[in-house]
């Protein structure tokens, strides 16, 4: 066996501040468990602008199809708000995700029961909950052509469009199959099937899909049910799929069922490499928060979340996987709250640094 590769790209803002502490971690698990990562660093978004002119570097760029897993931190900021479109932070992310061809985005919705209070919603509505949102990230239409704004007559018209093959649909579906197999056995298909064509398409071939699939029962929903049956109980689901657009919308809406965005991970992943093991970016859903960048106030968890997923999404460790996100359950019971996890009276917020000591202390 090689030693599994990583490279990490922080990024802008709290991107360095929270991979600061996922590389404890992973020294953690190299210390106490034995599992050593081959890890590289290298910039990507404001800091390669800053460096090299570019928001990734083709040599960056080669790093990244070559590792096993991209860790990624954070990208953008004010001071690059005024930047041409094409080296703007953000565009350094997208080559990313389309140079590795990243179609899947894996968008976990969970309630650690410490936070159930934290909800919008009832207690009972979200403790424990744990859904998994499959999103199609690299067509839809997000990508379609023709696009555009064009004139028509003496009015101009706004033009996107939706447009899926088979194969992109397959793709997915069989990916969120995969993933229903290694948890609850439930897959739900969201689409539009009754106002879209491009919906009756993708509940066919995920029907079709399924066929492979005996073991896990698939459901079928319009998406715009979905969504109102995602606030009412979220519970009935456990793996749900659906295409870029509303995967866009329903894993943001699902995510805020169970509070701070400095929760939140997730995967991108793509096709499997020569060595099986799907091409890979992991990265916390929040953005460089310039508001608290530097200051220490940062939440690590969403990044050690996605290295949590990393470790059972790419390198078959769900056990450790498992073990990590305990650790990060078992300080939050204690109380344990960064700034933006703040609800409860008198409770006085930990740094990004003090968070990371109480991860590795739970961990030990
Ligand atoms: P943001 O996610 O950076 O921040 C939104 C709010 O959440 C802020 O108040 C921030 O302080 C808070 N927050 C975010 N992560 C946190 C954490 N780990 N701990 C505690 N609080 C946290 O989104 P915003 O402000 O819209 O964007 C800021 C910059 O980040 C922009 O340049 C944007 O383009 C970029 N961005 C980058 C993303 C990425 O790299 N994947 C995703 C979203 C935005
Ligand atoms: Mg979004």
């Amino acid at each position: 066996m090689t030693t599994p590769s990583l490279l990490i790209l922080a990024g802008d803002g709290i991107g360095p501040e929270v991979m600061a502490e996922v590389r404890r971690v992973i020294g953690w698990f190299g210390d106490k468990r034995g599992l050593t990562f081959d890890v590289t660093e290298d910039l990507v978004g404001g800091a390669a602008y800053d460096a090299h002119g570019t928001p990734l570097t083709d040599e960056t760029m080669a790093k990244a199809q070559s590792v096993d897993a991209v860790l990624l931190g954070a990208v953008g900021g004010p001071k690059y708000d005024a930047l041409d479109f094409s080296v703007k932070p953000e565009r350094g992310l997208l080559r990313l995700r389309k140079e590795m061809d990243l179609f899947a985005n894996l968008r976990p919705a969970q309630c650690f029961d410490a936070l159930a209070d934290f909800s919008s919603l009832k207690k009972d509505v979200v403790a424990g909950l744990d859904i998994m949102i499959v999103r199609e990230l690299t067509s839809g239409i997000y990508f379609g052509e023709p696009r555009g704004i064009i004139t028509e007559g003496n009015e101009r018209v706004g033009i996107n469009t939706q447009r899926y093959t088979e194969s992109e649909i397959e793709r997915v579906a069989r990916n969120a199959f995969e993933l229903a197999m290694k948890r609850g056995k439930k897959l739900c298909s969201m689409e539009k099937a009754n106002v879209m064509e491009s919906g009756v398409l993708w509940r066919e071939v995920v029907t079709r899909v399924g066929a492979d699939y005996p073991e896990v029962e698939l459901s079928h929903m319009y998406a715009d049910a979905g969504a109102m049956q995602l606030c009412r109980w979220p519970k009935q689901f456990d793996v749900i799929v659906t295409d870029n657009l509303f995967g866009d919308l329903l894993s943001d809406a699902a995510a805020m069922l169970t509070g701070s965005l400095g929760m939140l991970p997730s995967a991108s992943l793509g096709a499997p490499m020569e060595n099986g093991r799907p091409k890979a970016m992991y990265e916390p859903v929040h953005g460089s928060a310039p508001d608290i960048a530097g200051q220490g106030k940062a939440n690590p968890i969403a990044c050690v979340l996605s290295f949590a997923m990393a470790l059972r999404y790419s390198f078959d460790l769900g056990d450790e996987a498992d073990r990590l996100e305990s650790a990060v359950s078992a300080v939050l019971e204690k109380g344990v709250r960064t700034a933006d996890l703040l609800g409860e009276e008198g409770v006085t917020p930990v740094s990004t640094t003090g968070m990371g000591d109480a991860i590795l202390a739970a961990l030990d």
